[in-house]
């Protein structure tokens, strides 16, 4: 067995070859999904519950639809309305819904470490569906097999990732995994969104989009978090367009053949230009929301393994 983990909290604790076990089952997902039947067993008789402390409507669908495809009986729970308004704790909601015999859990929260403290306390596999600022695996997985796919590899490429880094786990779990593969990563925004110590971190970092992107194979837009911002941290969505916005004039300093990417959703005329991301010679995000289904597809399946395992290890 190439891929041992019990639950996806982070790319931080996955090996190189967990990854690639894992991308190579998301490619034959992506053929199930392109099929016009797109079903099958392997989460036959396994409850997925989605718990969502946080809106979303991509991951929540992508995780959703995943589940379904591979049979599962899905459950999506809305936390805005839920108990935790009456004032239940985390802890608690996690045993409450421990006791319904859950076998994969999904959970994205506001907070950093909410999903790891919830997985130390239920039985079930636990996938990380974005935690606060600290990681959101299954983005950086999908992001993976979107540029493995379009450059045919996923080593000794020259990723730039552009904009709000300071706030994003997006660009955390992206800088781990294009790490471990050993690429180049450089950052690009302003020092404002750039973590102070970033350089301590195996990549480059740079103010300036025509350096940073100078002959990249790969550049990855961020959103602009406003949500998670609470001062001045850029001095107006104008300037930041002028300066840090993707449009065609900074991305012609990328090499020829340079995929845009963007996790979504996008601020168009923020940190894209809406004619650059509709590209569909340069920009990869649609592939990016397909690879997501074929992603959480295979991060389940593999999960669901390891807990049958488990079951018949006794
Ligand atoms: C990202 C997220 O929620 O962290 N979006 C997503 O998962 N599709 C990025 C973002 O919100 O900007």
């Amino acid at each position: 067995m190439t891929f041992r983990a019990r639950h996806l909290l982070g790319i931080e604790p996955l090996h190189p070859i967990e990854i690639t076990t894992l991308l190579d089952l998301a490619d034959e997902y992506v053929s199930l999904n392109r099929a016009s039947v797109k079903h099958s067993d392997v989460l036959k008789g396994l409850t997925q519950i989605n718990m969502f402390f946080e809106n979303s409507t991509r991951t929540q669908a992508s995780f959703e639809l995943a589940g379904k495809r591979l049979g599962a009986d899905v459950m999506n729970m809305s936390m805005q309305a839920s108990s935790i308004k009456k004032g239940e704790t985390l802890v608690d909601t996690a045993l409450t819904l421990n006791a319904m015999h859950p076998d994969l859990l999904v959970v994205r929260h506001p907070h950093s470490g909410a999903v790891d403290l919830l997985a130390q306390k239920v039985n079930c596999a636990v996938l990380n569906a974005g935690d606060g600022r600290h990681e959101h695996p299954t983005q950086a997985l999908l992001d993976a097999l979107t540029i493995r796919r379009a450059k045919g590899r996923l080593h000794r490429l020259n990723i730039a990732i552009c904009g709000d880094i300071a706030h994003s786990r997006v660009a955390r779990s992206n800088i781990l995994l294009l790490g471990k593969m050993e690429n180049r990563i450089r950052l690009v925004g302003p020092p404002t969104l750039v973590p102070s110590g970033a350089e301590d971190w195996g990549v480059e970092v740079y103010d300036d989009m025509a350096e940073g992107l100078r002959d990249c194979d790969v550049v990855m837009m961020l959103r602009l978090q406003k949500e998670r911002m609470d001062g001045g941290f850029i001095p107006s969505e104008r300037e930041y367009y002028h300066r840090f916005g993707l449009d065609a004039e900074k991305l012609a300093v990328a090499r020829p053949d340079a995929i845009v990417m963007h996790p979504g959703p996008m601020n168009r005329g923020v940190e894209i230009d809406g004619t650059i991301a509709d590209d569909i010679n340069r920009s990869v995000i649609q592939e990016q929301v397909e690879m997501g289904v074929a992603v959480r597809m295979a991060a389940m399946d593999l999960l669901a393994r390891n807990l049958r395992a488990e079951v018949s290890d006794g």
